[in-house]
């Protein structure tokens, strides 16, 4: 199973650097009213959705690509007696009209697609002046093939940028006013193991072993 398997079938919350801490931190420095209309892509389980809808009383929309994820969401939902759309999409083909949403949250997905082209759709989406805020994964200095080689045998993805890479790919993606906010792997839950279980232990140690080398960063841009 890849990593993204193993997160669906095991129905992972939260599953992005900072966690659903930092989620909360974020949007509480966001201005969501009633009137808001947000687009959270690769939602997952649907907790963030789900927060948001419940916290601000708007308008939400969640996509994923993968069913299993997607289940997951529609069954919180239900249970939260929520209205929120679910779509099964494809981050780099998004099925909305340009201009459609006020925020577009992503966290921990982009990475695990065409970057470019999915920024280039956040973009696409977002009305003129809206708010795209993304949680990724940032290499602190460019990786070698070799350490990109172990990356993506556990991530399967294709390349982790560094800062400066994301924020080259946010401006040719049209994004401007670009806030970073830098993070790093917590080394205590690293310390204290692997709260998830041995079938993540690639991803354990792979966080362990490039400990210095892989962060993450919160992009904001407009
Ligand atoms: C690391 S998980 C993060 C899930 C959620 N955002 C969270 O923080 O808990 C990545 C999510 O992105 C979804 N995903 C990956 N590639 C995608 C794509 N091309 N289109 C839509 N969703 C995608 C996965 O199915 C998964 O739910």
């Amino acid at each position: 199973m890849t990593y993204l398997e193993l997160l669906a079938e095991r129905g992972i919350d939260g599953a992005h650097p900072g966690g659903f801490a930092l989620t909360r931190a974020l949007l509480r420095r966001e201005m969501i009213d009633a009137n808001t209309t947000v687009l959270d892509v690769g939602c997952g389980t649907g907790q963030t959705s789900s927060y948001i809808a419940k916290k601000f009383k708007c308008r939400v929309v969640a996509v994923d690509n993968n069913p299993k994820m997607l289940e997951k969401a529609q069954q919180r939902f239900q249970k939260d007696s929520l209205k929120i759309g679910l779509v099964r999409a494809d981050a780099m083909r998004l099925p909305f009209w340009p201009n459609s949403f006020d925020l577009v949250l992503a966290e921990s997905v982009t990475i695990f697609t065409n970057i470019s082209r999915t920024l280039r759709e956040y973009s696409r989406v977002l009305k003129p002046g809206g708010i795209l805020i993304d949680i990724e994964m940032t290499a602190e200095m460019p990786l070698t093939a070799e350490e990109l080689k172990d990356v993506k045998s556990v991530y399967g993805i294709k390349q982790v940028p560094t800062q400066d890479e994301w924020t080259d790919m946010l401006k040719a993606a049209g994004f401007s006013s670009i806030q970073i906010l830098k993070g790093r792997i917590n080394p205590l839950e690293l310390l204290f193991g692997n709260r998830l279980g041995k079938e993540f232990s690639a991803h354990f140690n792979l966080m362990k072993q490039y400990y210095r080398k892989l962060g993450y960063r919160v992009y904001r841009c407009k």
